[in-house]
């Protein structure tokens, strides 16, 4: 039995097509809720069992786990703790852990967190087999919660401000090589097994080349204005000292400069993972964009 949980997210509808594409012959069950779109698996036929209930009760979690074998955990880092001991509790044999590149940041604020959680689980390696994924920014749809506000952001307005030059790196995984790395990592299990990988896109691109790629699939001709780092900075300041419910700190502005570009080569070497770039990805992303509009 496979146990999934975040089926009815952004990259988990991905991953349950790739299920239903391949006719997975296995039993499959997965938590969702009341409110969760089920409709691709109510209208799929494929036979998944749905148990409803939330990732924050444990005595549920624990359960709803009998009889499990593997569990693709896909929802949250943050319930991660909760299912993994459900999972021990039930005598699983592997668990696959979707967490983030989120960890490798050197603000400690971002990554702080991260590590304590994943870091407290994998010393639990001799009671059940863990895999984690790491992905970077994810995008590739409505469904995203990144890149859809850049795509309404430039189709909207016609400057683009800029904090610092825009030359970190970046590498946005799309949603859909995101679900079929989950498929091929759970079918190459006697490589994957206790194995980590971080799961990146295609190519790396500068963040000023993101945007205008971003822009060019919009077929805008916006203007980045450029505002110098330390202009940023001290406009950040004054602005969180002046507002209550600032919408971006100085940290944030600093955090943008790193660079988010991850190796995805193990994750090639052990499943084939061999994810699309970000110019191709984007279009499909753009054209979902202008379709809801009205534009296309
Ligand atoms: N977004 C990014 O850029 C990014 C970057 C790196 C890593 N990640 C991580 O990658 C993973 C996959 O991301 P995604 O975009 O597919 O996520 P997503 O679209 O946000 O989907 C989240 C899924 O988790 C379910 N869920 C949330 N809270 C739950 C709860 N309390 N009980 C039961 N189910 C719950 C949601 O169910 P409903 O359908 O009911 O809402 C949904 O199916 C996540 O762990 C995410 O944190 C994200």
């Amino acid at each position: 039995m496979l146990f999934v949980t975040g089926i009815t997210g952004h990259t988990g509808k991905w991953f349950l097509k790739r299920l239903i594409e391949e006719k997975y012959p296995g039993k499959i069950r997965c938590v969702v809720r009341e409110h969760s779109d089920t409709s691709l698996l109510d209208q799929s036929g494929f036979d998944i069992e749905k148990v409803y209930g939330s990732l924050e009760d444990q005595p549920f979690l624990e359960s709803v786990m009998t009889g499990v074998e593997t569990v693709v955990h896909i929802a949250s880092i943050v319930f991660s703790e909760k299912v993994v001991d459900a999972a021990i509790k039930n005598q699983v044999k592997w668990v696959v852990l979707v967490h983030t590149t989120g960890r490798y940041s050197k603000y400690k604020s971002a990554s702080e967190e991260y590590i304590r959680i994943e870091d407290g689980i994998l010393k639990k390696l001799d009671l059940i087999g863990i895999t984690v994924l790491r992905p970077t920014i994810i995008y590739g749809s409505s469904g995203d919660r990144n890149m859809y506000k850049l795509v309404d952001y430039l189709f909207r307005h016609r400057f683009f401000p800029m904090f610092g030059k825009g030359d970190n790196l970046m590498q946005p995984v799309h949603a859909r090589d995101l679900g079929n790395a989950y498929y091929d990592v759970l079918m190459s299990r006697e490589k994957t097994f206790n194995r980590e990988y971080n799961l990146s896109g295609g190519a790396t691109i500068k963040y000023i080349d993101l945007v205008r790629s971003v822009s060019s699939a919009l077929n805008r001709k916006n203007s980045i204005v450029k505002i110098p780092l330390s202009l940023s900075i001290l406009a950040a300041r004054i602005y969180n000292a002046m507002t209550k419910n600032a919408i971006i700190s100085v940290e944030q502005v600093l955090r943008m400069q790193e660079d988010k570009d991850f190796s995805y080569e193990q994750a090639s070497r052990d499943f084939g993972y061999s994810p699309m770039p970000f110019e191709e990805g984007i279009k499909g992303e753009v054209e979902e964009y202008l379709r809801l509009r009205g534009n296309l």
